[in-house]
This record gives structure tokens, C-alpha cells and sequence, in this order.
């Protein structure tokens, strides 16, 4: 079977974004500018380097964690580094197994095949998916009932990279052929601030001190993107109030206009410690019925709020549900 029988209409239904496609330019292109995660980069170091040796793919890597850490960037910064192309889609993109014969087929070596929240990859999609990363080739049906015929096809070799915010939720078969999975963390104070930096250089924004930009950096709950966007608000801020004077004074009147305390929690996690101290005295409860009385979506909890609150200490998990500790209660009660 030739290659161009199968680059069929069918990669038209399927959402993939083809490469080249426009990045934002803060986001880092190499290894290098992608800061942080230091024990993830020496992991992928390697990686990177044993392909070239072995003029072969990369491992396929999983990586997981919050959002607005760095998965989509660090997939785009492997293909880069790979001299390669990034071929991105996600899990509720992909329906049917078919979703995938065109971009697969046309993936040259060595190519990334990004998966966006894979937790969300049907049934069918996924079983699809397992010759493809493990022998480099796909098995699909041509015409149906009566003449229907299976053909195999092989792949050039390529490199799947997963991200999702669940690594709970995939099957154990997926999961395990990843060679490489890891766990991208909360950035530190100094790492963000060393983020927001290079943005600003990127960009070729206002400067902006070092202290200022730490003090933005302790209210990102960790987080890149979140550190990323503030830097905006206070930059806009500055430049209409204050003539694009950024000192402290103006980090933190710009902060509170967004809603972001000390702490550097936003509304959503307020109203979270509120609603589990006063309604729930402190828990445990289940995050359902959290989510319930707020009237959020319980996945939105699990997936953006907890996981912050649970790393500074101010949320525990126990058996029969979330609970406050006596720092969260603190918190809590200081609202
Ligand atoms: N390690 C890093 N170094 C520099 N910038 C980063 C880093 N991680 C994330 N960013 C920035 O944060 C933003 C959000 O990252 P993204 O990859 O979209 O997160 P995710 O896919 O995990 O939700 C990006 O625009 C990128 O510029
Ligand atoms: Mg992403």
C-alpha cells in the first residue's frame, strides 16, 4: 500500500494543529530557556541525547501535572530540540481511531505527535494508539461489511508526548508503555521570577526590578502562566496610573485590583477554604459536595484548586474526604 492512498480526507475531520503553526513568543524554544524542573530536564537530557546517538525517536513521555506549568511548552521545546516537528491534538479532539490515520501517516521520523489531556482519549482511539507507539504502525478497516479488510501500516518512527492533569485516570496499559513519565511540580519563587525575567526579554517589555518581579512571582500560586498573565496586569497598570513606574507599591495595588491576596490564593481558592471552614467546619467532606455548594465543577477543584492548596499545607486528603488543616483554618477565618 503507498503512502498516498492513505493521506485521505479523513485527517480534514480530525483537529490537528499541523506544525509551524504561530507560538506565542514568550514561551521557550530550547532546553536551555525552559527554566525550572531540574531533575525533568536532566531526565529528558538524556533522553535527547540517546536518540541522537541511536538516530532514533525519543522515548514517549507522559507528563503530568497541573495546568499552566509547562507541558505544552516542554512538548514543542523536545521537538525543537529533536530538530523536529510538533504535530499537536488532544484527547476529546480524537473520536474514532481513524481521527489519527492522517496525521500518523504523515508524521516524517523522528517527529512529536503532542496529546493534550490524553486522560481524555476514547476507548477506540486509545487501542489505536498502542501498535502505533510500540511497533510504529497502525491497523485500520477499509470499506465495510462484506469487503471490509484490515491492512497494516507501518509509521515512520516517531515520539508520543502526553500531558494531562490526571494521571489517575489513564488506563494502566497506556500509561506503561510511556518510557519516560513525570510529574511537572509547582515552580518556586525564585524560578518564577527567573520566568518572568526572560519574558520580559523575550517580549522586550518595560523593565522591571528584580524585587518587583519576585513579589509577583510569591503570588502565582507557582505557576508560569499564572505569573505570566499578573506581569501583563501589573504592566498595564503601571503604564496607565503610574507612567510605567513598576515599584512594589505598584505590584501590590495592582494585585489587589485582581483579586490576589498575600498568600497569592485568587477567589476560587478563598471561597474553597471558606466553603469547606463554614459549611463542612473544616471537613473531611468529598470534593462533590464541595463543589456542589459552590457551584463549580468538581474536576476544576481537583484539578486547579487542591492540588495548590495541598501543596502549601493548607488542605490534607484523608480517607473520608478534604479536610482543613490548622493553617487552612487560619486562612480561612482571616477572610
Ligand atoms: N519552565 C518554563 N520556563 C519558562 N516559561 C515557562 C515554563 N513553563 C511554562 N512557561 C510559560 O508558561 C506558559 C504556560 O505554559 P503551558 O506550557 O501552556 O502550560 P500547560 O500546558 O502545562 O498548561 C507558557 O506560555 C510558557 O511561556
Ligand atoms: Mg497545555
Amino acid at each position: 500500500m503507498t503512502r498516498e492512498r492513505v493521506v485521505s480526507p479523513l485527517e480534514q475531520k480530525n483537529d490537528v494543529e499541523v506544525p509551524g503553526a504561530s507560538t506565542p513568543s514568550a514561551r521557550p524554544q530550547s532546553l536551555e530557556h525552559y527554566l525550572g524542573q531540574t531533575e525533568l530536564k536532566e531526565r529528558l537530557g538524556i533522553a535527547l541525547q540517546a536518540a541522537k546517538v541511536r538516530s532514533g525517536p525519543m522515548e514517549h513521555t507522559l507528563l503530568y501535572g497541573p495546568p499552566g506549568l509547562g507541558k505544552t511548552t516542554l512538548a514543542h521545546v523536545i521537538a525543537n530540540e529533536l530538530g523536529s516537528k510538533a504535530w499537536v491534538t488532544s484527547g476529546p479532539a480524537l473520536t474514532k481511531g481513524s481521527d489519527l490515520v492522517g496525521t500518523l501517516t504523515r508524521m516524517d521520523a523522528h517527529d512529536v505527535l503532542f496529546i493534550d489531556e490524553i486522560h481524555r482519549l476514547p476507548a477506540a482511539v486509545e487501542e489505536y494508539i498502542y501498535p502505533a507507539m510500540e511497533d510504529y504502525k497502525i491497523d485500520f478497516t477499509l470499506d465495510s461489511g462484506m469487503h471490509a479488510r484490515v491492512v497494516s501500516y507501518a509509521l515512520q518512527p516517531f515520539t508520543l508526548i502526553g500531558a494531562t492533569t490526571r494521571a489517575g485516570l489513564l488506563t494502566g496499559a497506556l500509561r506503561s508503555r510511556f518510557g519516560l513519565v513525570h510529574n511537572i511540580r509547582y515552580y518556586n519563587c525564585d524560578e518564577l521570577t527567573d520566568i518572568l525575567e526572560q519574558a520580559i526579554s523575550f517580549l522586550s517589555y518595560n523593565t522591571v526590578s528584580r524585587d518587583a518581579l519576585n513579589r509577583i512571582a510569591s503570588r502565582s500560586r507557582g505557576t508560569p502562566r499564572i505569573a505570566l498573565r499578573l506581569l501583563r496586569r501589573v504592566q498595564d497598570f503601571a503604564l496607565v496610573k503610574e507612567d510605567g513606574k513598576c515599584t512594589l507599591e505598584v505590584v501590590d495595588n495592582a494585585l489587589a485590583l485582581e483579586g490576589i491576596d498575600e498568600a497569592g490564593l485568587d477567589q476560587l481558592d478563598r471561597m474553597y477554604l471558606q466553603t469547606l471552614a463554614t459549611v463542612y467546619e473544616g471537613g473531611p467532606v468529598g470534593v462533590e459536595a464541595i463543589a456542589a455548594t459552590m457551584g463549580e465543577d468538581s474536576g476544576t477543584l481537583e484539578d486547579v484548586v487542591e492540588p495548590y492548596l495541598l501543596q502549601i499545607g493548607l488542605l490534607a486528603r484523608t480517607r473520608q474526604g478534604r479536610k482543613l488543616t490548622q493553617e487552612g483554618k487560619k486562612i480561612a477565618a482571616e477572610h
